[in-house]
């Protein structure tokens, strides 16, 4: 057998073999000291969370992505964008390629899903999936992998924001090496279980709550008629572009407040127009989203959830 190149996957040096360009089973060369760590990715559901995933990912020299949708033609336009990326001709393929399983559907595609893959990843695979409606230890249940959920951010569109993770309790001594992976495409953040909600609100659901708000402060200032509703966004947009380049500078919150809020200033007497009340529009927000609450305190107004697909309580509502 001819070994072409190797791959460091999760487990160490994985000789392939040139013929099939497929790890050689059963072989691993260990590198000590390394700071490389090449991966096999595979995504399984290249929808809107999928699809970026594979993207960000497939952009990345270090990564080898590999990728099944249902419908064929998602798959197909992610590999027209990224050459590198490979699409598998069925689950179990993904699953003998891959080092790192990221299952993307919606949670009531997961459980047919998951009769297909999880009998055959082994303990040396990962599972990660971005379906934080299903408890870990469930998903424990139909694998021997170790399992951890993440929840995604719009924002890895660029390689930006913070992605959360939620480990399983088969993650000893491996967490380094995943948050290395997911460091490649975003800021991670480690959060128990009963966070996910709560800190999916700020990471995830984010972006949308801060561009409504700045879309109808937008709305709000034209009305005061002297710039249209394009202006205002525009600015908005752009001011928000300089924030971010501030808080990537070391700037925190309160200096930014510091430095603008003069005492006496127009800004801060904007800021008192504000009101006390602003944190309760958030605590309000966090209620609707059932942040940090027991799935049974359905907020009034709050979405129907999706079935309960492994018979198990839902621990966190959908994004
Ligand atoms: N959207 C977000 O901002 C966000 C953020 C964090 C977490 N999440 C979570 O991530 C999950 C996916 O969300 P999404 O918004 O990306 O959903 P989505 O756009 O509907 O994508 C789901 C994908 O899964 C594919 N799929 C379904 N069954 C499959 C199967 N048996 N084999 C292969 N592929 C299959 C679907 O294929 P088809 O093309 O055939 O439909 C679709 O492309 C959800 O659990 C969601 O709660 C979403």
């Amino acid at each position: 057998m001819r070994i072409s190149c190797h791959y460091q996957g999760m487990h160490g040096f994985c000789p392939l073999d040139s013929a099939t360009n497929k790890p050689v089973t059963n072989t691993h060369i260990y590198i000590m000291g390394s700071e490389v760590i090449v991966v096999r990715i595979g995504v399984i559901g290249t929808g809107v969370i999928g699809g970026m995933l594979a993207r960000a990912f497939g952009r990345l020299p270090e990564e080898q992505v590999i990728i099944f949708n249902r419908s064929v033609a998602k798959a197909e336009a992610i590999r027209r964008e990224c050459s590198r990326v490979r699409i598998a001709h069925s689950l179990p393929d993904l699953v003998t390629a891959c080092d790192l399983v990221l299952l993307c559907t919606r949670p009531s595609d997961a459980k047919e899903v998951m009769a297909d893959i999880g009998p055959a990843l082994r303990s040396n695979q990962t599972l990660v999936t971005t379906i934080s409606q299903i408890p870990i230890a469930l998903w424990e249940q139909q694998t021997a992998a170790r399992v951890a959920t993440v929840i995604p951010s719009i924002t890895q569109t660029v390689q930006s924001g913070v992605v959360l993770i939620c480990y399983g309790s088969r993650f000893d001594g491996f967490q380094e090496r995943f948050e290395t992976i997911f460091g490649r495409i975003a800021t991670p953040f480690v959060v128990e279980e009963r966070q996910l909600r709560l800190s999916s609100d700020l990471a995830s659901c984010g972006p949308a709550f801060l561009a409504h708000i700045l879309s109808q402060w937008s709305v709000a200032a034209a009305r005061m008629g002297d710039l249209s509703q394009a202006e205002c966004e525009y600015i908005l947009s752009r001011m928000l572009i300089g924030v971010s380049d501030l808080l990537k500078n070391g700037f925190t919150l309160s200096e930014i407040i510091r430095q603008v809020a003069i005492p006496g200033g127009i800004t801060e007497a904007g800021i008192e127009s504000l009101g006390a009340d602003l944190q309760g529009l958030f605590v309000r927000l966090h209620r609707a989203t059932n942040g940090g609450h027991p799935p049974t305190a359905t907020a009034a107004g709050t979405k129907a959830r999706e079935p309960d697909v492994f018979s198990s309580p839902y621990i966190n509502g959908a994004n």
